[in-house]
């Protein structure tokens, strides 16, 4: 099959390549990119593992064809906070409230939350389990990630501490 020509942005870098039209974006971000940070937990769009934001929005990656993406910005784990810098709000707090264990989950987690910021989600415990409801988590029991997103939503919607650093 002819390759096809993709320009988009990832994590603010302007890419440019040819690939297969079949190319699934976590292809794409895992192989040519080297982005790592995204992971594959299943094969049937149902882990969240894959959760990257496209142009803010949650997307999983493996149900996505990066053909999809042209012209768009697709932000990765790697892209949510500087390599040198302090981590994401969202970061610090799922450190803080022990939200992860093997952390084979914690990248799709955070940027479903960070796409949460601009949903209308409540900054409470049930509104936020059914919103990460696309996401699994074999390891945690879900209370600290609950805590952390909760937590999360209300500070990143405070101005104060909007595209802040660690808390
Ligand atoms: S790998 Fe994409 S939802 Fe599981
Ligand atoms: S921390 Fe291990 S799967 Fe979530």
């Amino acid at each position: 099959m002819a390759k096809r020509t993709l320009q988009l942005h990832v994590n603010t870098v302007p890419v440019t390549l040819d690939l297969a039209p079949s190319t699934l974006l976590i292809d794409l971000l895992r192989e040519p990119l080297q982005l790592r940070g995204t992971h594959q937990g299943c094969d049937t769009a149902q882990c969240g593992a894959c959760t990257v934001l496209v142009d803010g929005a949650a997307v999983k990656s493996c149900n996505r064809l990066a053909l999809q993406c042209a012209g768009r910005s697709v932000t990765t784990i790697e892209g949510l906070a500087p390599a040198d810098g302090p981590l994401h709000v969202m970061q610090a707090l799922f450190r803080k409230h022990h939200a992860l264990q093997c952390g084979y989950c914690t990248p799709g987690f955070v940027l479903r939350a960070v796409a949460m910021v601009q949903e209308d989600v409540p900054a409470e415990p049930d509104a936020v389990r059914q919103a990460l409801s696309g996401n699994l988590c074999r390891c945690t029991g879900y209370e600290g990630i609950v805590q952390a997103v909760v937590e999360g939503l209300a500070l990143l919607r405070n101005p104060a501490h909007a595209g802040a650093g660690a808390p």
